[in-house]
């Protein structure tokens, strides 16, 4: 089948992109607002994006709010800050639980019992039950053209300024064991995909 999205043409129930460019890493980001609210929610366009200096983005539709932004968004620019907290298959509940729409005033970290941990390089704190976190200080955002008001999607990027791994997921031969690390990956629809020591193989590149 061949179509082009901006007829929406491709006849099918359910726009299939969501499930073309996939497995996507989830960034789980905590921010926090002027008044010190702290905010969580998953991302799946989201993903690092160079090395020297490490830099991450994530990509956040239409939010309810008057000024047509998500919280996560409307934190880092306010305050420059956010930290990417990696999710497994023992957080997938409380990941989930984080997407829904809820006032900005309500904490999801709390909303969920999951345990915040202050960061080291940001004012924001990391979760606590998540194995990896990267504190990123905000680079810049970038508002993307969309096709009506409904439709906007802005990128915020950020340098990567502190990066903490739980130290028993690193091997005696000093690599991160991400077998054991279960990272989760979102595919289409309301399906995900996990990372296990099976499903890991290894090619080395050509010099
Ligand atoms: C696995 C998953 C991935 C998501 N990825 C995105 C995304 O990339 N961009 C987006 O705008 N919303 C995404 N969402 C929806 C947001 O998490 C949801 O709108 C959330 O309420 C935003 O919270 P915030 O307003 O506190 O930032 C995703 C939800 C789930 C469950």
């Amino acid at each position: 089948m061949f179509y082009e999205p901006i007829k929406k043409d491709h006849g099918l129930p359910k726009n299939p992109f969501n499930s073309l460019v996939i497995p996507r890493p989830i960034g789980w980001i905590t921010s926090r607002d002027p008044e010190g609210v702290v905010n969580l929610a998953p991302y799946s366009f989201f993903n690092a994006v160079c090395y020297s200096p490490p830099t991450v983005m994530f990509a956040s539709g239409a939010g309810s709010g008057e000024d047509g932004l998500k919280d996560s968004i409307r934190n880092v620019e306010a305050t420059g800050e956010f930290v990417c907290n990696l999710v497994t298959w023992e957080n997938r509940e409380q990941m989930i639980q984080t997407s829904a729409s809820v006032h900005k005033d309500v904490n999801e970290l709390e909303m969920t019992g999951l345990t915040s941990q202050p960061g080291r390089m940001v004012d924001v704190p990391w979760v606590a039950e998540a194995p990896v976190h990267l504190e990123c200080r905000h680079v810049k955002s970038v508002d993307l053209p969309s096709w009506g008001d409904k439709d906007r999607y802005v990128v915020v990027f950020g340098e990567v300024i502190g990066i903490h791994i739980k130290d028993d997921l690193i091997t005696e031969e000093g690599l991160v064991d991400v077998g054991r690390m279960h990272p989760l990956g979102r595919l289409g629809y309301n399906d995900y995909t996990e990372v296990d020591s099976n499903t890991i193989f290894t090619m080395v590149r050509p010099d």
